[in-house]
C-alpha cells in the first residue's frame, strides 16, 4: 500500500516552508531593511503585503500535524538556508542548489522523500513491469535505477538530463548492475529530440518548472509516436494551489533553471494543440494523459 503523497508529504512540507518564510520574515526584518539583492528583497516583500500571516500559520500547523512519511526535508532546509545568502547575492556561492554545480546534494535529495515517493507511486500508476518501454524526462541521477530494474532486459529505459553530472553518478549505478537495456542521453528535454524507438511511456517527474511546458510535451507526444501514457508529477499545479505556488516560487526561485510552476489549465491548452487524449488528476500532484492519436 502506497503513502499518499499528497497529504503527508508536499502538505507537511508546505506547512514546514510557511513557518520558514515567517521566521525569514521576523529575522531580516524584510519589509523594512534593505540588502544588496533589491529584486529578492522586492519580492519578498510582496508576498508580505500580500499575506495574511495569522491565517497561514494556523493552516501550517493543521498540515504539519500529519508527520511526513519519508525523510523529505533536507532539500527544503537548503532552500531556507539558501535564501538568507540571497539576500546578499542571487549567486552567493552558498546557495547550493545548482543541478550541476551542486549534482552530489541533488544526488542525496533525490534518492529520498517526494522524489522517491513519486518514483513509486508513477510506477504502480502505471503498473509498471518487464518489457515496458519508458521514456523518463529530467530523469536524474536515481530514476534510472530504480525503473531500469523494473522494465527488465526485455523492456526498454531511456532517460534524458541536461546534467552530465547526475547522469554521470545514474551512469555508475546503471553499470553496476548491469542494466545493458538503460540508455542515458545528455540533453535539454524542451529542445526537439530525436527519438529512434517508440515508447508506451513518458516519465516527466518534477521537471516541467524547468522547461518550456510546450517543447516538453511535443516532445512525449513524438516520444510515444500516436498512442501511450504521460505520467506528470509536480509539487504543486499553480492553478490547483495558488498560494501554495506562491510559497513555493520565492523558494524554488533559487534554483538556478527554475521558471515556474506549470498549470493544469496550461497543460492541457498545449497537448490540445497536438493530440487526442483522455486525462485523470491523482491527487493533488499527478497528472496521467492517455494520448489516444496524434491530430
Ligand atoms: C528535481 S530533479 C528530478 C529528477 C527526477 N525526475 C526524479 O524525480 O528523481 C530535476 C531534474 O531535471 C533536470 N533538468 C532540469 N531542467 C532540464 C532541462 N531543460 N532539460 C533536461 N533536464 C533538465 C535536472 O538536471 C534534474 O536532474
Amino acid at each position: 500500500m502506497l503513502k499518499s503523497l499528497s497529504v503527508s508529504d508536499v502538505d507537511f512540507i508546505y506547512g514546514y516552508m510557511i513557518l520558514k518564510s515567517y521566521f525569514f520574515k521576523i529575522k531580516t526584518n524584510i519589509e523594512n531593511s534593505d540588502y544588496p539583492n533589491s529584486e529578492y528583497v522586492r519580492r519578498w516583500r510582496e508576498f508580505c503585503n500580500r499575506t495574511d500571516f495569522e491565517s497561514l500559520l494556523r493552516k501550517a500547523f493543521d498540515l504539519i500535524s500529519t508527520p511526513p512519511s519519508s525523510d523529505c526535508l533536507n532539500l527544503f532546509d537548503c532552500l531556507d538556508r539558501s535564501s538568507y545568502f540571497a539576500l546578499i547575492h542571487k549567486e552567493h556561492p552558498n546557495i547550493t542548489l545548482g543541478f550541476i554545480k551542486d549534482a552530489d546534494l541533488w544526488d542525496l535529495w533525490l534518492r529520498e522523500g517526494i522524489f522517491r515517493v513519486a518514483r513509486e507511486k508513477t510506477a504502480e500508476m502505471l503498473s509498471l513491469s518487464n518489457g515496458d518501454k519508458v521514456v523518463d524526462f529530467g530523469c536524474g541521477s536515481s530514476s534510472p535505477l530504480f525503473y531500469g530494474e523494473i522494465v527488465g532486459p526485455n523492456g526498454l529505459y531511456s532517460g534524458i538530463d541536461f546534467s552530465k553530472p547526475l547522469l554521470n553518478l545514474a551512469r555508475i549505478r546503471v553499470r553496476e548492475n548491469h542494466l545493458d537495456w538503460v540508455n542515458l542521453r545528455q540533453e535539454y528535454v524542451d529542445t526537439r529530440l530525436i527519438f529512434k524507438r517508440r515508447y508506451d511511456y513518458v516519465i516527466c517527474s518534477s521537471i516541467l518548472q524547468y522547461a518550456d511546458v510546450g517543447a516538453v510535451l511535443r516532445n512525449a507526444i513524438e516520444a510515444l509516436g500516436g498512442n501511450g501514457v504521460i505520467v506528470i508529477f509536480s509539487e504543486v499545479f499553480s492553478d490547483l494551489e495558488p498560494e501554495k505556488a506562491e510559497l513555493f516560487e520565492l523558494y524554488y526561485s533559487l534554483i538556478p533553471q527554475f521558471k515556474r510552476f506549470p498549470s493544469v489549465t496550461e497543460i492541457l491548452n498545449y497537448l490540445s494543440q497536438f493530440c487526442e487524449y483522455r486525462y485523470k488528476l491523482l491527487d493533488k500532484n499527478f497528472l496521467k494523459i492517455e494520448v489516444l492519436d496524434v491530430i
